[in-house]
């Protein structure tokens, strides 16, 4: 039993989009998810509010911008893809849960700014472990675990990651920061290099940097590849059932059109949760007394009927909704805490039907799939996917696909 409940904190749930609309903007709602998260979660930006909120924000902004994603898209996205998928195409065969973490370890790490120094497969499985681990802790007012014993292996986890990752990284930042030689534009663009220059700013010193790249090592890569391949499944499972429309998938658009459907029905976080630090007003009128937890169902906002139609619990990429509301609804969450990394992994909407223009980016994981269906990737008949056995989530474990001959 939680510490709320024995002391019946009281709460109240929002659960549709008007709702959440509303609930992810108003200013006196705090972060409360990560209230117990704190070995890891203290002082991230997630976790921070108002002005520190607001400071941290506008310099690690800077990094997602337009020109940044560009780059990431024509460059540096499809490198890390084809390093990460190379060996299952030569095999003709693969997982996607593999595949997915592979991929998103080492971009997440990229744009957090771990450096690999070998950037061997056995770095990047490490990654991956510290990013579970982390994980674990940031939402540990979840876990059924005894919480000493998980926070016990989060700081050991936190002090190997800082051995082997943060430490050469911080002191690579340092040095570069330090030489007047080195030109802006040749500085890694990545959240290490923007704290270490900004740090008296910030007001931050190398602990709160390590756990704010700590942080983004689990916020960028689990709902990465948990939305890929919920996107490869939904997608091979839609294209299964509707033959005569498979063509459309050599379409760019179309792909990412399947994508952002998928983050609607497959929120990474299928919950949001806020304390009430005075009384709010909704905007349909209620009061929510001071000291209140608020929270947010974005998996059921996300089909209410009302916005997305009658059919809003089935897959449909030729969906439409209604202007101003985004084709994932609410999985990206809004307000000051919205995700920052949503056009890295979703791209930007396309204007109209016939492209979006040269501002257009597609994101991370329409590439992803992308990058499967030019290899002709079907499931693999004799070893069908299996679910996450140790979490309540709807995740799969396992997902093995084979590909046409390279
Ligand atoms: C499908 C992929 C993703 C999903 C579904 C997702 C979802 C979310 C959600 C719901 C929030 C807000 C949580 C809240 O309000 O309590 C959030 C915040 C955030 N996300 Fe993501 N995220 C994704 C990918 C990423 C990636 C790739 C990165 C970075 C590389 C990232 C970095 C962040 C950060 C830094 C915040 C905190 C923003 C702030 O507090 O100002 N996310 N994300």
């Amino acid at each position: 039993m939680s510490a709320d409940q024995l002391t019946e904190t009281p709460q109240l749930t929002l659960s549709t989009f008007a709702e959440l609309w509303d609930g992810f903007r108003q200013r006196d709602l705090r972060q409360r998810l990560y209230d117990a998260g704190g070995v890891v979660m203290r002082d991230a930006l997630l976790d921070l509010h108002g002005d520190a909120h607001k400071l941290r924000r506008r310099v690690e902004n800077r990094l997602f911008r337009r020109g940044t994603f560009r780059f990431w898209e024509d460059e540096l996205v499809p490198r890390i893809i084809d390093e990460a998928f190379a060996p299952s195409l030569r095999a003709g065969r693969g997982d996607l849960v593999q595949l997915g973490y592979r991929t998103t370890m080492n971009l997440t790490a990229r744009v957090a700014g771990a450096d690999h120094p070998t950037g061997s497969v056995e770095e990047t499985d490490a990654l991956q472990q510290f990013a579970v681990t982390f994980s674990e802790g940031a939402t540990l007012v979840h876990s059924t675990r005894d919480h000493a014993q998980v926070r016990a292996e989060v700081e050991e986890a936190l002090g190997r990651f800082d051995a082997m990752f943060f430490t050469p990284s911080y002191e690579r930042r340092r040095a570069l920061a330090a030489d007047p030689a080195v030109p802006e534009d040749e500085l890694p663009r990545d959240v290490l290099m923007a704290m270490v220059r900004n740090a008296d700013e910030l007001g931050a010193d190398r602990t709160v940097m390590l756990r704010e790249v700590a942080f983004y090592l689990q916020a960028g890569s689990h709902s990465t590849s948990d939305a890929f391949t919920h996107a490869a499944d939904e997608i091979l499972r839609w294209r299964q059932r509707h033959p005569d429309l498979a063509g459309r998938l050599g379409d760019d658009r179309f792909v990412q059109r399947c994508v952002h459907e998928v983050f609607r029905l497959h929120p990474a976080s299928p919950v949001a949760e806020r304390r009430a630090l005075a009384d709010v007003t909704l905007r349909d009128g209620r009061v929510v007394p001071a000291g209140t937890v608020v929270v947010m169902d974005i998996r059921a906002a996300n089909r209410d009927p009302e916005v997305f139609g009658a059919d809003a619990e089935e897959f449909d990429p030729l969906r439409t909704v209604p202007d101003g509301v985004p084709p994932w609804g609410h999985t990206f969450g809004g307000g000051m805490h919205a995700c920052i990394g949503m056009e890295l992994d979703g791209g930007t909407v396309p204007r109209d039907e016939a492209g979006g223009g040269p501002d257009h980016v597609l994101g991370t994981v329409p590439l992803m799939v992308r990058e499967l269906l030019r290899h002709g990737v079907r499931p693999d008949p004799d070893h069908p996917p299996t679910k996450d056995p140790h979490s309540k989530r709807d995740h799969f474990g396992t997902y093995p696909v084979l590909f046409d001959p390279s």
